[in-house]
């Protein structure tokens, strides 16, 4: 009794595929910046020798890091690599780390950010041309939204079980993937996110930041809750209130309203848990339909 595999492992569901030979890997296109890293739009072969090419997102550390810098890089490495596939959250595919620079491909997310997704989704808005490879933007109604939200929530309590937070919870910082799916990207272990702000000096989003990261520089996942609550603010004033036939007395909006205060609690222990920021979410959806 013998099992024989007859499907070639596909890089990055086993670990033992982790690193991707440097021959599979293209960088193809410079899309963001960070300050240690550079992001790029890249192809990679789908599985050891395999003529199937995928898209991938490639994270590119820079020539010249420091010490640090590279600790940075191998902590989400490692942090990546111990998360389990989520739809919600952007997947790890392999890394490239034999020699520098150092590489991660991850997911591509072909539909930009939320940020841009809610925006040019909105009735009436022309449908732009955002990035080369993301035209096609359907009109969303409330349904649509109550589910964006509703992802965004499952990608953080996955994160959760990890031990993991997010910390700049909002539309320009997630992703959307085919079919209009949300995906977290870029979290870390709380004590990394803090040392990592210290080093880096970043320019927060303290628009979203609760009081105690403000003041405390704290983040946990109940500091999340409350960048969860401005997200929800950014969700229906990018995408709803402007154009939905919905009056502002309208009760969808109010109990809307009524958990985004529920994330703002001052006392952190006191903000509304992700079940139960999903079970209003589902309850809503409901008597939409
Ligand atoms: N920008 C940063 N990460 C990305 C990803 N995974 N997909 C698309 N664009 C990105």
């Amino acid at each position: 009794q013998s099992s024989v595999r007859t499907d070639e492992p596909q890089y990055g569901r086993l670990k033992l595929y982790w690193e991707i030979p440097r021959k599979d890997i293209r960088l193809v296109e410079e899309i963001a910046a960070g300050s240690f890293v550079e992001v790029w739009k890249g192809k990679m072969k789908k599985y050891p020798n395999s003529s199937e090419i995928q898209k991938v997102a490639i994270k590119k550390l820079i020539e010249n890091a420091t010490e640090q810098e590279r600790k940075f890089f191998l902590g989400e490495m490692e942090v990546q690599k111990m998360l389990q596939p989520h739809p919600n959250v952007i997947l790890l595919i392999g890394c490239y780390t034999f020699h520098e620079p150092w590489l991660l491909m991850l997911e591509y997310a072909q539909e930009g950010t939320l940020y841009e997704y809610l925006q040019y989704s909105r009735p009436g808005a022309q449908t732009v041309q955002i990035s080369s490879n993301s035209v096609h933007h359907k009109n969303i109604n409330s349904h649509r939204l109550l589910a964006i939200a509703a992802q965004v929530v499952n990608g953080l309590m996955h994160l959760q079980k990890f031990k993991l937070i997010y910390y700049r919870l909002k539309t320009s910082n997630i992703l959307v993937g085919r079919g209009g799916i949300c995906k977290l990207t870029g979290f870390g272990f709380p004590h990394e996110i803090t040392e990592r702000n210290q080093y880096e000096n970043d320019t927060l989003p303290v628009e979203c930041m609760s009081p105690e990261s403000l003041k405390e520089q704290i983040y946990n996942y109940r500091t999340d809750i409350w960048s969860y609550g401005v997200l929800l603010w950014e969700i229906i004033h990018f995408g709803l209130s402007p154009y939905l036939n919905l009056e502002r007395e309208e009760i969808e909006d109010d109990i809307l309203y009524q958990l985004m205060l529920e994330c703002w609690q001052e006392d952190p222990m006191k903000r509304k848990e992700y079940p139960d920021i999903l079970q209003v979410l589902s309850n809503m959806a409901a008597d939409h339909s």
